[in-house]
């Protein structure tokens, strides 16, 4: 065995410092070079079959109403026709108008993808259901709150040197601003507009505790919602990613929503784990309403998502059994697989709906897009239910006026 050495502590904080620096200059040339610029990242072009698919019409249609002059015929440069991801949502939003949200009628509804274990997809689910809700001709706002920005590199742009404060969040939890209406930017992806994180969201953990001690009245955890008012007009869907903790901007997110989608990948510590959040939320949560005297906080809907699904993992199918005695109604019966295709679309920063047909092995490519499909037509479902709750509502008021 090797001579004991003395240990000294010599490593300061100027050294970390300089690692951090030297980490983040990699990072930078790292993601400068891999991942393209706004600009260039596009959405994809699709074809016959697939506008048929969406719009849920035989392709005889398509190819008779493309003749009629009232919707976008198609580039014809090429040789086959493709539609183009605005022309095709415009399709759909045409030939799918009862799954819509009247905008008299109903408010948009408010989804929050949380689970404080990190690495369990929460990004990843965040980004696909906002890109296939979309495609179903909703108009969707994702908001980041996590100070890391995935999500906000997974649409193209840069948290460290691409987002100002402004674009973030971070305002309206400082109360500078009352509405997130202004931190909103447009993306690459037609029908989904983007409010940003940087890692200075880090300061909201500090800003809405001492503003709760300064202020009279005033509930830290009612600060996103209602700042979430002007977009719930203007949006059909909100879907709010949030930051693998149980921190003062996820009570926000968890108390602004409708909704609530917990990724959970079927292992024995992501459901430990996921038990242990159910548990802290639901405490902290009566503990606010009742210090607020107020009627406690209503979910439209809970889904628990099985996430990253290895079918070859025979401890996965017992870990599963203990989620469906645990969560019962609340978990879809939907598995998303574990596969490397999801690996390499956000290696490519992008999901699986940004992945070319052709660009990996067609079969797996096709598994993991399935089931995304259904996990969001399941969500899409629910909405029209909210919505048409709503609409039962706004009805029966108008009716008694
Ligand atoms: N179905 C899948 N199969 C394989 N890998 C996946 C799958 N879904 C996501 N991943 C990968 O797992 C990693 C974590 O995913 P993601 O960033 O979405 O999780 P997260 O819960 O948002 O993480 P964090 O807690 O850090 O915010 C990523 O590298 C992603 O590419
Ligand atoms: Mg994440």
């Amino acid at each position: 065995m090797a001579k004991v050495q003395p240990l000294e502590a010599t490593i300061d904080i100027a050294e970390l410092t300089s690692l951090a620096d030297r980490a983040a200059d990699v990072v930078q040339s790292v993601r400068s070079s891999m991942l393209a610029p706004e600009a260039k990242k596009t959405p994809p072009v699709f074809n016959s079959s697939q506008l048929a698919e969406l719009a849920a019409v035989a392709k005889s249609k398509i190819q008779y109403l493309s003749g009629k002059g009232t919707l976008p015929s198609g580039d014809t440069g090429t040789a086959r026709k493709e539609w183009t991801l605005k022309e095709t949502r415009q399709w759909v939003r045409h030939l799918r108008p009862e799954t819509l949200r009247d905008p008299a009628l109903s408010a948009g509804v408010v989804i929050t993808v949380a689970n404080f274990k990190g690495g369990v997809s929460k990004t990843t689910t965040a980004a696909a259901l906002a890109q296939g809700l979309s495609l179903r001709g909703h108009k969707v706002l994702l908001i980041d709150t996590d100070p890391q920005g995935s999500l906000t590199t997974l649409f193209g742009v840069l948290p460290d040197t691409e987002v100002e404060e402004d674009q973030t969040i971070l305002p309206l939890i400082a109360g500078e601003v009352d509405s997130i209406m202004p931190a909103v930017r447009p993306t690459y992806w037609d029908g989904i507009d983007l409010v940003a994180a940087a890692p200075l969201l880090f300061n909201a953990e500090f800003l809405l505790p001492s503003r709760q001690m300064k202020e009279a009245n005033f509930k830290f955890w009612k600060v996103l919602d209602q700042g979430l008012d002007p977009a719930r007009e203007v949006y059909d869907v909100i879907i709010i990613d949030t930051p693998p903790s149980l921190s003062y901007i996820t009570v926000n997110a968890l108390m602004a929503a409708q909704g609530i989608v917990m990724p959970l990948p079927p292992n024995a510590l992501d459901f430990a784990s996921s038990a242990q959040f159910w548990n802290l939320f639901s405490e902290v949560c009566g503990d606010l309403y009742k210090e607020a005297g107020t009627d406690s906080k209503k979910y439209s809907f809970v889904n628990v998502l099985l996430s990253r699904v290895d079918q070859s993992d025979v401890v996965s199918a017992a870990v599963r059994q203990w989620i469906v005695q645990a969560y019962g109604e609340h978990v879809l019966p939907i598995e998303i697989p574990k596969t490397s295709i999801a690996a390499t679309a956000s290696a490519e920063f992008g999901t699986v709906y940004d992945m070319e047909r052709g660009s990996a092995q067609p079969r797996t490519l096709k598994r993991a897009r399935d089931a995304y499909d259904r996990f969001v037509d399941h969500v899409s479902f629910q909405l029209s239910g909210i919505w048409a709750s709503d609409a039962k509502i706004m009805r029966e008021m108008k009716g008694t006026k």
